[in-house]
């Protein structure tokens, strides 16, 4: 089942030809693509930025032409008071020496004055050239009218003159206000817009990371999924190319590697199977000869040769069980195993399983017992073979708990399933060794004193997974151990 996923990937198992773009190339561009995001929200910023400074000084210059038509305005209030000082004495008709120096003196004082606004206009860049020569126009008729002195002629450019500084002054006063607001607006606008930028820039390089990352770790899982399987022993797995990069290479080298060891483990399952069938005939040969001799055919034996012989029988039992047993994994695995299905009373089915151990139990002085819960249950399932897993499981159980422990079957309905454990207080597991006990030949610390092969509970698991069961181990060491598996119901 779980095979399906890595081989139902969509991704091709063949390596198709394609540009090689190296996983540092990968990490780099991405990189690179941040950077250029980060430089383009830069240089937004610094856009906007020269415009503010520009602003900054437009408002600058303006407030300072502000000042300086004020100081205008002052000196030109200071020369119409000179004006009409100076007309006043005039026409008192030099009455005294003082009036009379004053007014010879007046006009060139005033005239310097005029003179005086004149550089200030001309120096202001800010000054609207049409007005420029609106007020020189004013100053000249200003000029004309000091000396003799023409009193309406320079009242009415005097008048003009002051509501041209006054508008000047109102007009640059409402450009600076405009240049504030739209510096106000361009400040704001950039806030704005610097935010959206980091929040797209923030999202789009957070999904470039995400995608790299990504395109990098998906192969590299898938990896480590088949080496997961081909620790089991099924080298049956090819993984995916999803990538052009150095994770292709290794993915090669996987499958090669993976194509090698299905080879491998081929040829040993062939080896081992044509060595155990060639021992078959011999060694039943050898076992029909020494039961001849036991059963005395050539002749009587003394007491002696009668225990080496059956020593011997035990042992070739032992022999013939391992390549029976070799042989039985080599056909479950295979696929090549047929089972005999029918519907069985599992309860009845599991009692007389479990008491025909009854006696080797009790030889040994441990507790055999049952809790079932299975009255009326009808599962199907080949017969032979589920008493095998029991015998299986109970012999192990049998074996591996000391004088005096104590075995428990247990058997109940779990959803669709038959749900049974064997449950021993025997010397338990250690997690590791949980792990591994249904693999082919492992024996755990537990069997190292007592005879087997490391069989037994692959053989089991291959017939519960025929069965479209599940079968697993609870344990922990010094509490016992808890074979679990179920059986689907019969519909
Ligand atoms: N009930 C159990 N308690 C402790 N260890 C067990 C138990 N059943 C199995 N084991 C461990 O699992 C190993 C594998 O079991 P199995 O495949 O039946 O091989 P075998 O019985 O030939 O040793 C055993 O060697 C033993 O170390
Ligand atoms: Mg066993």
């Amino acid at each position: 089942m779980a095979e399906d996923r890595t081989q139902g990937q969509k991704p091709p198992v063949e390596r198709r030809k394609h540009k090689r773009i190296p996983i540092a190339l990968k990490i780099f561009l991405g990189y690179l693509i941040t950077i250029v995001l980060v430089l383009i929200s830069n240089f937004y910023l610094f856009h906007k930025m020269k415009i503010l400074m520009e602003l900054g000084n437009q408002i600058g210059r303006s407030v300072e032409f502000v000042a300086q038509e004020r100081d205008v305005q002052h000196l030109a209030d200071d020369m119409n008071r000179q004006y009409l000082a100076y007309i006043s004495a005039y026409s008192q008709k030099f009455k005294d020496e003082y009036t009379k120096k004053y007014v010879a003196e007046a006009p060139g004082k005033i005239l310097n004055k005029i003179e005086q606004i004149r550089q200030v206009e001309n120096s202001l860049h800010f000054l609207d050239p049409q007005i420029l020569e609106q007020i020189n126009g004013y100053l000249d008729t200003l000029a004309m009218a000091v000396s003799p002195p023409e009193r309406q002629r320079w009242d009415e450019a005097f008048k003009n003159l002051a509501f041209l500084l006054e508008k000047s002054i109102v007009d640059a006063q409402a450009q600076t206000q405009r240049l504030l607001a739209r510096s106000r607006e361009i400040t704001a606008s950039a806030i704005r817009g610097g935010i959206l930028l980091m929040l797209a820039m923030l999202v789009l390089s957070a999904g470039i990371a995400y995608l790299i990352a990504k395109r990098i770790s998906r192969p590299i899982a898938h990896l480590r999924q088949a080496t997961r399987y081909a620790r089991q022993g099924k080298y049956n797995i090819r993984v995916p190319f999803e990538s052009h990069d150095e994770i292709a290479d290794l993915t090669a080298d996987f499958n090669a590697m993976m194509d090698a060891l299905g080879e491998l483990d081929r040829m040993k399952a062939m080896f081992l199977s044509s060595i155990t069938h060639d021992l078959k005939s011999p060694l039943y040969r050898v076992r029909l000869g020494i039961e001849n001799l036991v059963d005395g055919i050539h002749g009587s034996l003394n007491p002696e040769q009668m225990r080496t012989l059956e020593q011997i029988l035990t042992d070739l039992d032992t022999l013939s069980r391992l390549i029976y047993d070799i042989l039985d994994l080599q056909k479950l695995e295979s696929g090549r195993f047929e089972l005999h299905l029918e519907d069985v009373k599992i309860e009845d089915f599991v009692r007389e399983t479990v008491r025909k151990h009854a006696i080797s139990f009790a030889d040994k002085g441990v507790g055999l017992a049952m809790k079932l819960k299975l009255k009326d249950v009808v599962v199907r399932m080949d017969v032979r073979q589920i008493e095998r897993v029991f015998e299986n499981l109970l012999s192990n159980a049998l074996k591996f708990t000391p004088r005096g422990g104590k075995v428990v079957v247990i058997g109940g309905v779990d959803g669709d399933y038959v749900h049974f454990v064997v449950k021993d207080n025997g010397p338990g597991m250690t997690k590791e060794e949980a792990e591994r006990v249904f693999d082919k030949f492992y024996r755990a610390s537990t069997g190292k004193n007592v005879s087997g092969t490391g069989l037994g509970l692959a053989i089991t698991k291959q017939i519960i997974e025929a069965h479209r069961g599940k079968i697993w181990v609870e344990t922990e060491p010094g509490r016992g151990s808890e074979f679990h598996f179920l059986i689907p119901l019969a519909r």
